[in-house]
């Protein structure tokens, strides 16, 4: 339950990594009952609440959208900044009261918060209600904890990751798109991020495993799969091999469209644009985060490249790759960021002109070396600097946008629009939203769209017969 230093989590890298696959949990005492779950976060989140959502229906249970009707909550959360910690714990507010009422009703609390010791104690402490605590490495063991349990709190946490998970049973949101895990964990320790502590040691996934999901994936009509690991381009390193490898073999299989978040600018090999570039079901699309223009910032955070690095990888990705659009995050307001430094990062977007980015004020996180540092940015300047680098940001992300204004684009349709039943939305091979008419029946397909109008977030455009 300790958030285990930084020492501690690196020694952990010489320990052996067990490969195990998951059975699944075969027993009737909850069928037929309903299940609630909520999803904070990233990717990875979204992609382990599918293995919740397996393991309860292996169960015999239903998923129900309205909290009121479940017989079992869980609450799969994040603790990259300190709003996500705000959200969970508004939430939890609202389950207390509905526990009171339902004290038969089995809460459970998973996910990244659960890593933290500060939070099992709050927990403990504020919303002692709740029936099980899950830590990340626990999540296969949640059926088995969720039949055991009691009144009194079950907390299952441990800082010790010991195994990758090969073979799980997931029930995904989608039939056209799929995440596959490639790797656990991150052990880069940018100095902000508390994911290496939440998520432990990076451990990837046998090759052949990965390659046999793809491969029953396209068997399903899969049209989509994204790689997924915090840090993709170190996938293979502790097993003797790369990601450039297993991103070829992985589009040899010839599922129509690949793609992989998120990449650190550090280890972007040549060879990984060279099988992007040779590659056409390898999506022109790459998310790259920045996070900071100044070079003493950029140290600071630990990212291990300096802002001429940065420049160079792009522009070397944008010559190889024909039409590669890019995509970042940054953060504002890291610990003694200056005018100067913040400076330097408006520099780099201006002159880059990102597609988009995620951009964040900088959240101090308990147990991450940064939260020792000198938070002496104001909270007003934060936002300020966030607003000016947003204006920019979503001016360069409008203008990449209308680029594509009367061209046609392959657009792969996911499901009916926000905007009505007879606009369907679904992305480019780039990675923009793209509102379609006329392509009611082409669910599942990819077709080609004339676009026809550009925002900063999104597109409109018409089916192409
Ligand atoms: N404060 C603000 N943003 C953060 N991120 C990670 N940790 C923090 C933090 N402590 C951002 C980084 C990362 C993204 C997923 O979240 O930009 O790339
Ligand atoms: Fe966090 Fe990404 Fe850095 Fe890993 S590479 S420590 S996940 S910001």
């Amino acid at each position: 339950m300790n958030l285990p230093d930084l020492e501690k989590a690196r020694e952990r890298s010489n320990k052996e990594i067990l490969h195990k696959d998951v059975l699944p949990l075969v027993d009737d005492t909850l069928k037929g009952e309903k299940f609630f779950i909520r999803t904070y976060g990233c990717q990875m989140n979204v992609h382990d609440t599918e293995q919740i959502r397996g393991i309860l229906l292996n169960l015999g249970m239903e998923e129900v959208d309205d909290l009121e009707k479940a017989k079992v909550i869980v609450l799969n959360t994040c603790a990259i900044r300190e709003n996500a910690h705000d959200k969970v714990f508004g939430f939890l507010g609202r389950i207390k009261h509905y526990k009171k009422e339902h004290p038969d009703v089995i809460v459970c609390l998973g996910g990244c918060m659960a890593q933290e010791e500060s939070v099992v104690k709050e927990v403990m402490k504020r919303h002692p209600y709740i029936n099980l605590v899950f830590g990340t490495h626990h999540i296969h063991e949640l059926g088995q904890m969720i039949l055991n349990a009691s009144s009194s709190m079950d907390v299952n946490v441990t800082s010790e990751e010991g195994c990758v998970y090969e073979q799980i049973e997931y029930a995904r949101d989608s039939k056209y798109k799929a995440w596959v895990n490639i790797m656990y964990g991150c052990d880069k320790f940018c100095t902000y991020c508390i994911v290496p502590y939440t998520r432990g040691r990076e451990r990837s996934r046998k090759m052949e495993n990965i390659l046999s999901e793809v491969k029953r994936l396209k068997d399903l009509g899969y049209m989509e799969v994204t790689l997924l690991g915090q840090n993709v381009n170190a996938y293979g390193l502790d097993l003797g091999y790369d990601f450039a490898t297993l991103l070829e073999q992985v589009a040899l299989i010839g599922i129509p469209r690949i793609r992989f978040v998120t990449s650190h600018p550090w280890n972007f090999t040549e060879k990984m644009i060279e099988v992007i570039s040779k590659y056409p079901n390898i999506m022109p699309y790459i998310h790259l985060p920045l996070q900071s223009g100044s070079d003493r910032i950029l140290k600071l955070m630990g990212r291990r490249y300096t802002q001429e690095e940065y420049i160079n990888l792009f522009k070397m990705i944008k010559k190889n790759i024909p039409n590669c659009a890019i995509t970042t995050d940054i953060i504002v307001g890291f610990p003694m960021e200056t005018e100067e430094d913040f400076n330097e990062t408006l520099k780099v977007a201006r002159m880059l002109h990102f597609d988009g980015a995620y951009t964040f004020i900088y959240s101090p996180r308990e147990g991450t070396p940064a939260s020792k540092m000198k938070d002496d940015v104001s909270l007003e300047v934060k936002e300020e600097r966030l607003q000016r680098l947003n204006e920019l940001i979503n001016a360069d992300s409008k203008k990449s946008n209308e680029a594509l204004v009367g061209k046609v684009v392959p657009v792969l349709i996911e499901s009916a629009s926000d905007k009505g039943d007879d606009i369907m939305m679904g992305y480019t091979d780039t990675m923009k939203l793209v509102n379609v008419s006329g392509a009611k029946d082409a669910v599942g397909k990819i077709v080609n769209v004339c676009i026809t109008d550009a925002k900063s977030f999104s597109l409109d455009g018409e089916m192409v017969k």
